[in-house]
Order: C-alpha cells, then sequence, then structure tokens
C-alpha cells in the first residue's frame, strides 16, 4: 500500500503539492490521469482542469478488472463525448496497459504532426501520471517501467531528482507521479473512498459505512453478492441494512458471548470482501447518475 494512501490533505500541503505538480508539468506535453473505475466521481481530483489548463490529458480507468464492464465502457462513452480519450486498464495484471502508448499517440498526434512539419525526426512525447491516492499510480508506472525497462540517462533540462523512462517508441514518462486530493468536503465522495479503502477505516464509523454500502448493494442486489450470502432479492429489500449487516454476521457465524452478532466484525468483513471485489464487479458511480 502506498505511503501517500494515508496524507491528511491541509491547504499549505495542497499548495505544495500543486506547485510540485505545475513544476513537472513545464516538462512534459500531457498527462495521464488515473481513476477509480468503479467510482470515476470521486477519484478525481476536482481542480485537475484548472491546474493543467490546456495539456492533453488521457485518463486511465484503473481497477477496471473490480468494476462492472458495461459501466467502464458506459464511463467511456462519457469522456469521449466530453472530448477525452479514456481506456479501461488494471494495473494489477497489466490488462489494457497495451493501449496506454497508441492511445497518447492518438491524442498527441496533432502536435506530433506540428513537430514534424517543423523538422522534427521523430519527436518525443513526454508524458506524466497524476491521480489521487490509491488509484494505482505506482502499479502503473511499476508496471510500464519493467516492460520497457529502458531509463533516460540524465541530460540537461531535466531537473535533478526527476527520472525518464522510455515506455514506448518515442514516448517518455517521468517516473514521480502527481499526487492530488480529492474533493473530500463532499459527503458522498467521503463514503465512496471510504468503500473501496482509499481513506484510512480508522476517521470513519465502520459500521456506519458497512451499513451505507448495504444501502447501496440493496439497490443493485448483485448476483455474486446474493449467491456468496446465500440470500434473496426480497429478502434483502424487506431488511433495513442495518439488519441486513445482522443476517450476513450471523451466516458467518460472528458471535460475541451471550450469542449476540457481532456486526463490528461483520461491517469489517463485508467492506473487506468489497474491496477485493469478493461481492462482485461492482461499479458505484454511474455516468449521468444512472
Ligand atoms: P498509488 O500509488 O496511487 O497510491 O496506488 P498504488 O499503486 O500503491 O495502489 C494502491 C493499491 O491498489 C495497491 O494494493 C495495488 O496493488 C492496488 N491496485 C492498483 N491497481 C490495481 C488494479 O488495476 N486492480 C486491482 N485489483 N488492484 C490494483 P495494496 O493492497 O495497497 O497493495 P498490494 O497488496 O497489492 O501490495
Amino acid at each position: 500500500m502506498s505511503e501517500m494512501q494515508n496524507i491528511q490533505w491541509f491547504p499549505g500541503h495542497m499548495t505544495k503539492t500543486k506547485r510540485q505538480i505545475q513544476a513537472s508539468l513545464k516538462l512534459v506535453d500531457a498527462v495521464a490521469e488515473i481513476i477509480d473505475a468503479r467510482i470515476p466521481i470521486s477519484s478525481r481530483n476536482p481542480d485537475l482542469a484548472r491546474i493543467i489548463q490546456n495539456k492533453p490529458r488521457i485518463i486511465l480507468m484503473n481497477k477496471c478488472d473490480m468494476a462492472n464492464q458495461t459501466a467502464t465502457k458506459m464511463w467511456i462513452d462519457y469522456f469521449k463525448n466530453q472530448g477525452i480519450t479514456a481506456i479501461a486498464v488494471d494495473c494489477k495484471s497489466g490488462r489494457g496497459l497495451n493501449q496506454f502508448a497508441p492511445s497518447v499517440n492518438k491524442v498527441m498526434s496533432s502536435k506530433i504532426e506540428r513537430l514534424k512539419e517543423k523538422g522534427m525526426v521523430n519527436p518525443t512525447i513526454r508524458i506524466m501520471i497524476v491521480g489521487i491516492p490509491n488509484v494505482g499510480k505506482s502499479s502503473f508506472i511499476n508496471k510500464m517501467v519493467k516492460k520497457n525497462r529502458a531509463k533516460v540517462e540524465d541530460r540537461p533540462g531535466v531537473t535533478r531528482g526527476n527520472q525518464w523512462y522510455t515506455i514506448a517508441k518515442n514516448l517518455e514518462m517521468l517516473d514521480t507521479p502527481g499526487v492530488l486530493w480529492p474533493k473530500f468536503d463532499d459527503k458522498t465522495v467521503g463514503e465512496h473512498l471510504a468503500f473501496t479503502g482509499a481513506v484510512k477505516d480508522q476517521i470513519l464509523d465502520i459500521e456506519l459505512l458497512a451499513v451505507r454500502l448495504l444501502d447501496f448493494i440493496k439497490k443493485l442486489a448483485p448476483a455474486d453478492f446474493l449467491t456468496r450470502f446465500k440470500l434473496d432479492n426480497t429478502i434483502i429489500q424487506s431488511l433495513d441494512s442495518y439488519e441486513l449487516l445482522r443476517v450476513i454476521g450471523k451466516k458467518r457465524g460472528m458471535l460475541i458471548t451471550g450469542g449476540q452478532i457481532d456486526t463490528e466484525r461483520a461491517a469489517i468483513m463485508l467492506l473487506d470482501e468489497f474491496r477485493s471485489a469478493k461481492l462482485g464487479r461492482i461499479t458505484v458511480e454511474m455516468p449521468y447518475g444512472e
């Protein structure tokens, strides 16, 4: 787990981070924004467009192995309608990463053409990775670097400490990602980030969080969830979410002395299983609020 995951963002911290990203932005032609495919709204930084201004960008919908495939396709279309190229990737297995370089080339094609017209032979495109903590920035960088290995030697104009990797023909990536803050002042965003484990559990009431997750799961009633807990849809709809948590705890034999159901353990287990996609490939946020 990345050290950055549990960062607490303070205004001074945000200013410093923003400044660092702006400095790195001067060195790159494009930005790859990594988001969590299960929560494409909450895992985005609200100020990114302003920070990167008119730099071309590409969205990587990461952890797509845990998101609903139809929902991911809908999101890709949604971004396309906004003129943004998005691709689905899974940085754990590496699936989808071979789409990265061709997609960047496509996004950058007019700039590449312009450079060629100016007489540059095979112009190199430089890109940096940005995203909020825990979306998979380090996983992406590690996978791309491992796949390609070629480190670009120090050269003038590159800030000391910045390392570049050639990750495809004429494509270089900055090895240090820009870490962005989420829109944490929004309650729903905080909750959705907590569902996925992107924010510390200690700062939230775990049972309440599990109940909120069950509110959502009840609406969706994913088959994997029903099968896993041997429940049927009519039953879950007849219970409120706290009762449902108790039923789940009981089914798993989570009892404390006196035969009471250990709802805290049940909550931890439920969130764990959601976070590892054992309850199914669930996308929490849909485009257009569908
Ligand atoms: P960050 O740099 O943006 O903070 O994120 P990082 O790469 O550290 O990834 C955070 C967690 O998400 C890691 O899990 C990582 O393995 C996992 N992850 C990243 N991409 C994917 C993906 O596409 N699919 C899945 N299923 N998981 C992904 P961890 O439990 O914190 O660490 P580890 O147990 O994998 O070492």
